[in-house]
């Protein structure tokens, strides 16, 4: 839940206002996100990483508004398509505080950031180090990259957003030698400025020891770097994936341990082979903007499955939140209509749409006397759900709605039938 919220009676309060009023005001399903709770994490962020850059990976929600939050608490920004960096550009983010990340990025998305001027591109493969010297010439720029290495470290967490094995998509590994040829060809081009290495292991990590053996790693290949071309290498990016606390059972890593210990282990591996500490940056999303989101829902029917559990049926769904749908993520949810003294019945909330894997929240205990009307909030839905909605079923994708100090403010607006329409001939 954000920091500023809590209960009185039988209001859910969140950055001062009750979400009864936000429901009456702007409907259901809706997104609210708290700007103090956004802005507090960014802050601690770049307390605890002190002297190291931390940039805020925008695929977890990004929209203008974000933006200039981001912007005005000093973080840099982690973008991945030609989409996200409009976004940025939009509102003026400064765009030597901007990263371009993606396996695949097009010709066109390159010479955007080119022509923008972004701080850093992160190179994934070798046909785009080709490519973007192509355009780093014709463009008469010369972009600095990082090499996005694939660690091979197996980091706990579900399989398709683990991404430091060397069987998947993203990134060079570092094991086969393919990273090594990646940074002896960027060398080779002129056209581009090799400026440090870049690994992200995963998201949603709570077990730390992968993120601190995945540093050790670049840390080192900056060590055979040194030793090969005499080049030293000023920088480092660690990527992101800090877990958070879903629901009561889940502990968040404390961010000051991992800062420091990260910080301990690059030092000492490079000051043992005489190499400067490099600048390090780390790229967190879901840790900054997920614990400010909260969902409201309207329930609409309630059925009782004869001893199993009570099918509580809201007018969102997959197409609002499909993390539990995709990766099994677990949420919790309170009923924030009212104040209930009923007895516990066991429930599952799911959403309108026609796939009996649309769930939202898989099993909570709710209140036995919920009934068509109430209102249920789900806690932390601030990361990748917003971002990740979709249109399934012609459902229009919920408002936006920033709260801080007792005030509401859209800063995304719902779609409407006609949104939805647009664009059809
Ligand atoms: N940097 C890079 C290069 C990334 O690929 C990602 C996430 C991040 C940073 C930020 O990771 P975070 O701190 O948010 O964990 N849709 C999935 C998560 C996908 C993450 C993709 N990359 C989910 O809902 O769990």
């Amino acid at each position: 839940w954000p920091r500023t919220s809590g209960r009185a009676g039988g209001a859910v309060m969140v950055g001062g206002v009750d979400v009864r009023d936000l429901a009456r005001e702007y409907g259901t399903p809706l997104y609210v996100v708290d700007e103090d709770d956004v802005r507090s994490r960014c802050r601690d962020y770049a307390i605890a990483f002190g002297d190291s850059d931390v940039h805020y990976a925008g695929k977890a929600f990004l929209c203008k508004e974000v933006a200039r939050w981001i912007d005005q608490e000093g973080l840099g920004l982690d973008v991945c398509t030609g989409g996200e960096l409009a976004v940025a550009l939009s509102v003026g983010f400064p765009p030597e505080r901007i990263t371009l990340h993606g396996n695949n990025k097009s010709a066109a998305e390159l010479e955007r950031a080119i022509e923008a001027g972004v701080g850093h591109i992160v190179v994934d493969s070798f046909e785009e180090i080709a490519r973007l010297g192509f355009l780093a010439e014709r463009h008469g720029a010369r972009p600095k990259v990082l090499v996005r290495v694939t660690t091979g470290v197996e980091a706990h967490t579900h399989e398709f957003i683990a991404t430091a094995h060397d069987d998947q998509k993203f990134g060079l590994s570092l094991n086969s030698g393919a990273a090594a040829e990646a940074v002896r060809r960027i060398l080779a081009l002129p056209q581009l400025e090799l400026a440090g290495l870049h690994s992200h292991i995963g998201s949603q990590i709570i077990d730390t020891a992968g993120f601190e053996v995945a540093a050790q790693r670049l840390a080192g290949l900056l060590v055979q770097i040194k030793e090969e071309h005499g080049v030293v290498l000023p920088e480092l990016d660690l990527g992101g994936g800090y877990g958070i606390a879903y629901t009561d059972g889940d502990e968040a890593p404390d961010i000051k341990m991992i800062a420091d210990a990260l910080r301990d282990i690059v030092a000492k591996v490079c000051t043992a082979a005489g190499l400067p500490v490099p600048r390090l940056t780390v790229e967190p999303g879901r840790a900054i903007i997920g614990p400010g989101g909260v969902t409201l829902y309207e329930v609409g029917t309630v059925k009782n499955v004869e001893g199993l559990r009570t099918y509580v049926s809201v007018d969102g769904g997959m197409s609002d939140n499909v993390r539990t749908a995709l990766y099994g993520a677990e949420y919790t949810a309170v009923l924030a209509s009212r104040e209930s003294e009923a007895a516990p019945m066991l429930s599952r909330i799911v959403g309108k749409h026609c796939e009996s894997g649309d769930i939202v929240v898989r099993d909570l205990w709710l209140p036995e006397d919920i009934v068509p009307g109430d209102l249920i909030a789900v806690a932390a839905t601030g990361a990748y759900c917003r971002s990740l909605a979709s249109n399934y079923n012609y459902q229009p994708r919920p408002a936006v709605v920033a709260v801080k100090d007792g005030a509401a403010r859209v800063i995304v607006r719902g779609e409407t039938e006609d949104d939805l329409l647009r664009g059809q001939l």
